[in-house]
């Protein structure tokens, strides 16, 4: 394990379908005026709202609404939830929904009792907030697996009209206090949608595998949860109400992106910051910007991290290695990811997602750039980028 590094998360997990009860237990840490935070209304399809406002009742709180938050929240909402909470002097804000929701509320919480412009200094300038500048706590309940947003500092916002989609990593002040996880909440989900979040959760595991060429603990943890995403992603696509499936990729989700697997990797996440840009010109479904990429950035990259890359063909596809050379293993590595983003319907290109020709300039002058296996240049993001649409 490189590096010298402190480790800590405050977020409480409730995993399970005792959503009422652990949110009773959990609300007794707050005060009483509750935002609670949701996003276009599928919550009151599938009973989920119902049980939280049941609990929020229970537990004496005063609640006020703030619903509406799209997929991709913009700044234009920020702004208007930053209004509600300062207005209301809220004490907690409760996200429920996916990694929007969650995402949104952080974003609220940081940014409610800043004065000044809040967009510049905490996602353009990536500042923190002052030691002796209010935040609001936030809590979760999760009705998406795939961010880990539920247990991370993430916020991710879109300035639309400047098409610059920007993701803040707040320390541990904005990390969720606690996130109430029941794998039953995912099963109204779109399958799409719960394609898209097994990506992004795949995603998470190989941006952070693919970076350093150390013997590292992470590396055996990620193979880990990757080989449980590969074989539970199988049976969701197939059976989506499986329980045993889903649950084990809503923990894996958590764990793929909750600071643990931080620890001692560098990160790569340019695929992330591609597919930022892609969704900030399209407003494509995050997970499916990730896998329309991956296979055309890994093979870009084959050369830089070859050795990592016939591993990962070695452990999490159980690529026979015999009579091949590290090379054609890596390819056949990346040959078995390309295989199984088709198999579970994830996108497998750009150009179903409304990426043009016209735009590429624009997406690579959007994508962030700077780590990476590879330093890319903005030439290297649309030759990517044009690898990626379909032939
Ligand atoms: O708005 P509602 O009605 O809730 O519908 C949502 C939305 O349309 C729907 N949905 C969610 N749970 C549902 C459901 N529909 C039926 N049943 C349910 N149980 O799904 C749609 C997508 O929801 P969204 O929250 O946008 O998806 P996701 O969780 O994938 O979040 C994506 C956002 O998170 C950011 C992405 O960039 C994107 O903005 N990310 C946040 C990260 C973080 N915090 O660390 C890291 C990620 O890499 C990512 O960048
Ligand atoms: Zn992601």
């Amino acid at each position: 394990m490189l590096g010298n590094f402190i480790y800590y998360n405050p977020t409480k997990l409730y995993f399970g379908t005792e959503v009422e009860t652990n949110l009773v237990e959990a609300l007794k840490n707050f005060g009483p005026k509750v935002l609670l935070t949701y996003g276009g209304g599928s919550i009151k399809t599938n009973g989920v709202y119902d049980t939280v406002v049941k609990a929020l009742k229970e537990s004496g709180k005063e609640v006020i609404e703030l619903s509406g938050v799209m997929p991709n929240p913009t700044l234009e909402k920020l702004n208007e939830g930053i209004k509600v909470a300062r207005e209301n002097d809220v004490d907690l804000i409760l996200a429920v929904g996916g990694g929007s929701t969650v995402d949104y509320s952080k974003g609220v919480a940081a940014a409610a009792w800043y004065d000044g412009d809040a967009w510049e200094n905490f996602w353009v300038k990536g500042n923190e907030p002052a030691s002796d500048q209010k935040v609001i706590p936030v809590g979760s309940v999760l009705t998406l697996a795939g961010t880990g947003s539920e247990m991370n500092g993430g916020s991710v916002i879109t300035d639309e009209p400047n098409k610059l989609k920007l993701g803040k990593v707040f320390g541990e002040r904005l990390i969720p206090k606690f996130a109430i996880l029941n794998p039953e909440y995912t099963f109204s989900l779109p399958q799409n949608q719960m394609v898209a979040g097994i990506f992004d959760i795949m995603s998470h595991l190989m941006e952070q595998y693919f970076s350093g060429d150390d013997d590292s603990t992470t590396d055996y943890m990620i193979e880990g949860l990757m080989r449980s995403v590969v074989a539970s992603s199988r049976v969701a696509v197939k059976d989506p109400r499986n329980y045993e499936a889903r649950s084990n990729i809503m923990w894996c989700a958590t764990w793929a992106l909750n600071t643990l697997l931080k620890m001692g990797k560098k990160g790569d996440w340019m695929v992330h910051m591609i597919a930022h840009a892609i969704g900030a010109y399209t407003h494509a479904t995050h997970g499916m910007a990730l896998s329309a990429i991956s296979g055309a950035y890994y093979r870009f990259i084959l050369k830089e991290d070859q050795h990592r890359l016939a591993r990962f063909a070695k452990v999490v596809w159980e690529i026979p290695a015999e009579g091949k050379t590290e090379e054609e293993l890596a390819k056949a590595g990346v040959a078995a990811l390309e295989d199984w983003i088709k198999e579970i319907g994830a996108a497998s290109n750009v150009t179903g997602l409304g990426v043009t020709e016209a735009m590429l300039e624009g997406i690579a002058d959007s994508t962030i750039l700077g780590g990476g296996y590879k330093k890319l240049t903005r030439e290297d993001v649309i030759q990517i980028l044009k690898d990626s649409f379909l032939d």
